[in-house]
């Protein structure tokens, strides 16, 4: 008889984002005629850039020629997109990460959650509460907790409560974790992490043998120069940390799929008997096993947004996003919301002046202004009452919503 892995009975409800075009899709149906304006998921809308379009063609032009067609790549990824990584992302900000340490993939969402695997199972993860679903999801199906509790945790993860009071930065639990997720600049809170409070973290995974799994998918929407854009820019995580970037939101890939998880040589975890063993090794052996590679266009494109027009065109593309987050944060501030984030994310975390619970808020968004943004308890019992915007939208479409919002009794 086959069985099932029943870890997957645990999780309440499906996930998040379909959850959300669900709704909206039964509501558009019910009004066909509704005019709906979309700022739930974090899903870019401007097209890629023109170096990063010039590179795909040619790629596919190579693909065509037998003296340029390619067959499998190299698992990790091409050295000319992995030297590319590491010299503008990280070499260029002082941080000594090298081609080899630089695993290509075709999406963080899957690295953040495929990473469990090379962990032992009896590991304890801690997560950040709101948290992007996929951390604590994953943490569920591959049989790390037990059920869910009555407040929405789910036994057996140690949740950090992230709140205004704390910035949206956690403390340190009283229990230790074995694994820690971090993502910053943050999803959904849209808030950033100092060196100082970052530090905190490498210090005490360097002193409790625990390893930091630091998400940087927002790193390109730092504006201000003193937040670090990678976990590697303290002292002691290159032991300590793996780092997952994403071509998704800086580069406009989440419909052509390309990102990159960095594990230094040294990071360390360890077997039963306490010997330590490189997460490299393990991930090496994972990924060249389970995965073939990104594509070969798909991976000159994305090395193209590190030519010099490339990144001009590119950054063009974030501002303008930063742009509609500033309009955001105005005038939800001016209608009386609480604003969060905006500044060096491309999330709005807001709660508005009455308080309501954010399902709720979603309902009514949706059914008198026709605007679709995130309800912040489905990101964890600590979003509840607050409420998620995404900032990649055309700029008509973030003003027009604002202005249907300004007429709503919120
Ligand atoms: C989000 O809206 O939180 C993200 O777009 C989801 C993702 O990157 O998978």
């Amino acid at each position: 008889m086959a069985k099932i892995n029943e870890n997957y009975l645990k999780l309440q409800a499906g996930y998040l984002f379909p959850e959300i075009g669900r709704r909206v899709n039964e509501f558009q149906k019910a009004n066909p005629g509704a005019e709906i304006i979309r700022m739930g998921i974090g899903d870019v809308t401007m097209p890629l850039v023109p170096s990063v379009i010039n590179a795909f063609h040619e790629g596919v032009d190579e693909m065509s020629k037998p003296e340029t067609f390619k067959g499998y790549g190299p698992e990790q990824g091409y050295e000319f997109l992995r030297n590319a990584i590491a010299e503008n992302d990280y070499q260029s900000r002082g941080v000594d990460i090298g081609p080899e340490d630089i695993f290509v993939s075709d999406g963080s969402k899957c690295d953040t959650g495929n990473i469990q695997e090379i962990f032992s199972a009896e590991s304890k993860i801690a997560i950040t509460d709101p948290v992007y679903p996929v951390y604590a999801d994953t943490t569920v199906m591959s049989g790390k907790t037990g059920n869910v509790a009555s407040n929405g945790y789910f036994n057996g993860i140690i949740y950090l409560p992230c709140t205004e009071e704390n910035h949206f930065v956690p403390d340190i639990p009283k229990e230790r974790p074995d694994i820690i997720f971090l993502c910053y600049p943050n999803n959904p809170t849209g808030a950033t992490a100092t060196k100082q409070e970052l530090k905190k973290w490498v210090d005490y995974a360097l002193d409790n043998k625990s390893i930091i799994l630091y998400d940087a998918a927002y790193e390109a929407y730092i504006t201000e120069d003193h937040i670090p854009h990678s976990i590697y820019e303290i002292e002691g995580a290159q032991k300590v940390a793996i780092e997952f970037r994403s071509f998704s939101k800086k580069a406009g890939f989440t419909g052509t799929r390309c990102a990159f998880t960095v594990i230094p040589k040294e990071v360390m975890a360890f077997t039963h008997k306490g010997e330590p063993k490189p997460l490299h090794a393990l991930w090496y052996r994972r990924h060249t096993t389970k995965f073939n590679g990104v594509s070969y266009p798909v991976q000159k494109a994305a090395a193209a947004i590190y030519t010099k027009q490339g990144k001009k065109e590119v950054q063009e593309v974030i501002d303008y996003y930063m742009e509609n987050a500033r309009i955001m944060c105005e005038n939800l501030y001016e209608k009386g919301f609480k604003v969060f984030g905006g500044k060096n994310a491309p999330y709005v975390w807001t709660s508005p002046p009455k308080k309501i619970k954010s399902w709720d808020l979603f309902d009514k968004l949706l059914k008198e202004a026709h605007v679709v943004g995130t309800p912040g308890s489905g990101f964890g019992p600590s979003g509840e009452g607050y409420f998620r915007f995404s900032a990649f939208a055309p700029r008509k479409n973030v003003i027009e919503a604002m202005n249907r919002l300004k007429k709503l009794d919120l």
